[in-house]
């Protein structure tokens, strides 16, 4: 039997990200973050494939994606409210990690478990970086959507995609909690 982790379990319960927003300086240096990538890279894998990668994104590098943001979005015709919350999403961050689906050839896992993966990914770096006392936040955005922004921006390959960008950085103020699913109206007990 595991030992038992109460305190990992409390956590478990009560964990809730901080919007990304409400996030500043300090974020974690290089060290302390290396803790927080091996965590999420510590995630269920079927095949041990390892169908996705970390871009550990700066703060000069968040600049230029928010120009590139601002870019694409007048190119693709976006209204301008739109197009402002894709380049502050990167113009008010400070340090975000890019999990990267890429799933690799296989007869024998199909592709959506190597997805399902990089989407667990998300959730053990984001749920790393809260332990570890950060502010966190999973973010997508219209950008991370975009062929050409993720392609001239970070890099991304034709068959990979943004499973999820995880801004970290320092807490300004704990959101209240959200009203969390009624477990009785998603759960089916099955008996016989
Ligand atoms: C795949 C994915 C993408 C998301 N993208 C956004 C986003 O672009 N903007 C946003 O405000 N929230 C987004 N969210 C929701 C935030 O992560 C939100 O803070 C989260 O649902 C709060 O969950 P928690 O309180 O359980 O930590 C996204 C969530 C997921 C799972």
């Amino acid at each position: 039997m595991p030992t038992p982790n109460p305190a990992a379990l409390e956590f478990l319960t009560t964990r809730r990200s901080r919007p990304a927003k409400t996030l500043t300086t300090p974020v974690p240096s290089r060290t302390e973050l290396l803790p927080i990538l091996s965590a999420a890279a510590r995630t269920p894998d079927h095949g041990k494939l390892e169908p996705w990668r970390f871009i550990v994104l700066e703060s000069a590098a968040l600049t230029r994606l928010s120009d590139l943001a601002r870019e694409r979005g007048q190119d693709l015709g976006l209204d301008v409210e739109k197009i402002e919350k894709g380049v502050s999403q990167f113009d008010n961050a400070d340090l975000v990690v890019a999990v990267v689906s890429a799933p690799k050839p296989s007869e024998k896992i199909p592709e959506i478990e190597q997805v399902y993966s990089a989407g667990a990914v998300c959730l053990a770096m984001l749920n790393a970086a809260l332990a570890t006392g950060w502010g966190a936040n999973w973010l997508s955005g219209w950008a991370s959507h975009d062929r050409e922004f993720v392609a001239r921006g970070l890099g991304l390959e034709p068959h990979e995609s943004i499973a999820g960008f995880i801004h970290i950085g320092t807490e300004t103020s704990a959101p209240p909690d959200r009203p969390r699913p009624d477990l009785d109206a998603i759960t089916t007990w099955v008996t016989e």
